[in-house]
């Protein structure tokens, strides 16, 4: 899980409040949990947007299958490091923009590197990958695999967090 609460409304604004969700093809979401983000995507990715949620945790997949419902979203019980198979098997190349809630900083450094590598791969050349941690310690990981990273902090979330905003150009 690697968090204590679900992230709090000032963080998913700063995760995103500078996207162009409602443009967007294709939107990711790597690790709901609850669905705090998932809920606000669907509030922003306009009505032709795919939006592709993957999720490895059985009750929290069971419970947003419960809740949510909409022909834009795909909610796959799987893991993130499978998901240029899932945008195959959804007949889509790349995605525009991927949002991470996963917990790198508490993950084996080869599924951290997997994780990361395979969001890169999927990513277009243009698109934008946002990930929220609560440390700085995946910095210099983020920055090997993507030309620009920059950091922004949110202090109010429990416990304070820090979103990276990387692409490849
Ligand atoms: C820190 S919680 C974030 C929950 C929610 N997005 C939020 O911000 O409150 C991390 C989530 O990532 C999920 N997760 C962990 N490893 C994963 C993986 N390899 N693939 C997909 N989801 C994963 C966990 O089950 C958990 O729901």
């Amino acid at each position: 899980m690697g968090a204590i609460a679900p992230s709090s409304k000032y963080l998913t604004k700063k995760m995103m409040g500078n996207l162009s969700l409602s443009e967007a093809k294709v939107v990711v979401e790597l690790g709901p949990g609850t669905g705090v983000f998932t809920k606000k995507l669907l509030e922003l990715i306009g009505p032709q947007t795919k939006l592709l949620v993957i999720e490895i945790n059985t009750i929290f997949y069971k419970n947003l299958k419960e809740q949510l419902s909409d022909p834009r979203l795909t909610l796959v019980k799987g893991s993130a490091t499978d998901l240029s198979l899932y945008l195959k098997q959804l007949g889509l190349s790349q995605a525009d923009i991927i949002i991470s809630s996963l917990p790198l900083a508490v993950l084996p450094s080869f599924l951290r590197n997997r994780i990361v590598l395979s969001a890169s791969d999927a990513l277009s050349q243009k698109g934008k990958y946002i990930q929220f941690q609560y440390t700085l310690q995946s910095q210099k990981m983020l920055e090997k695999v993507f030309s620009a990273v920059k950091i922004k902090s949110c202090l109010l979330n429990i416990p304070p967090a820090f979103v990276y905003t990387c692409s490849k150009e």
